[in-house]
């Protein structure tokens, strides 16, 4: 077991999808898997193990944000052997083209959080940047499966309340959309040998002031999940 995950080396798969609520992890596990078995219960932050089309697929939930995301992908790839990590979420959109209920593959990540010049000090602008291998499989996916797909740079922002950010000079330097963890997976995945993506809902247009109603979410999230499923299991 690791500090926050009560689990045996084994327990979980090689590749884990990342969705940032327990809720929607079990959720998740008991409707995509197939014999879902529940790791762990440490502050509720619900981790399930099953199978989907046959190969094993662990769901991890997050928690929002770069702190708690940066916990539990630590310890999936340090203590658990994790090589292959998926965020599911959603993201506020913010680019020209883009809708709600379209899905964004992030390529890149940018953030305004810390943790990068903590890293790697002051005069570093480091990239976060996924796997290349899982956006191109994911993108065909979802093309195959006709879904509105846009795959570019997105933020991983530090505040959800945030009266400071620009977002118009975001979109304007292609910033496709604002969500709050897709950095701190992207970094920590390139430290530890590992490959990461995060596939992404759009649940609000921000400079629109469009939000998604609950039936919509419903189905762009059933989208994003048998896009993330099949790129999980594709080598
Ligand atoms: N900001 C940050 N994260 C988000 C948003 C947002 O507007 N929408 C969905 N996730």
């Amino acid at each position: 077991m690791s500090t926050h995950i009560d689990a045996k080396m084994g327990d979980i798969a090689e590749v884990v999808l990342m969705p940032g609520d327990p809720l929607r992890a079990k959720f998740i596990a008991e409707n995509f898997l197939e014999d879902p078995v529940l790791y762990n219960t440490v502050r509720n932050c619900y981790g399930y193990t099953g199978t989907y089309k046959g190969k094993k697929v662990s769901v991890q939930a997050s928690g929002m944000g770069i702190p708690s995301i940066s916990i539990y992908a630590t310890e999936l790839v340090k203590f658990f052997g994790v090589k292959k990590l998926i965020r599911v979420g959603t993201i506020g959109a913010i680019g020209k083209n883009v809708k709600v209920r379209d899905v964004i593959i992030a390529n890149s990540a940018s953030t305004d959080s810390s943790m990068i010049y903590n890293i790697l000090g002051r005069s570093m602008y480091y990239a976060p940047t996924a796997d290349f291998k899982m956006v191109h499989n994911a993108y065909q996916i979802a093309q195959d499966m006709g879904v509105t797909t846009h795959v570019g740079n997105i933020l991983s922002a530090d505040r959800f309340y945030n009266d400071e950010i620009d977002n118009e000079k975001l979109r304007d330097y292609g910033v496709l959309g604002i969500e709050m963890e897709a950095a701190a997976l992207y970094t920590i995945a390139a430290k530890n040998n590992a490959q990461a993506v995060a596939i992404c809902t759009v649940s609000d247009e921000i400079l629109n002031n469009v939000a998604t109603s609950a039936k919509e979410r419903e189905q762009s999230f059933k989208d994003m999940m048998l896009i993330s499923l099949e790129t999980a299991i594709k080598d």
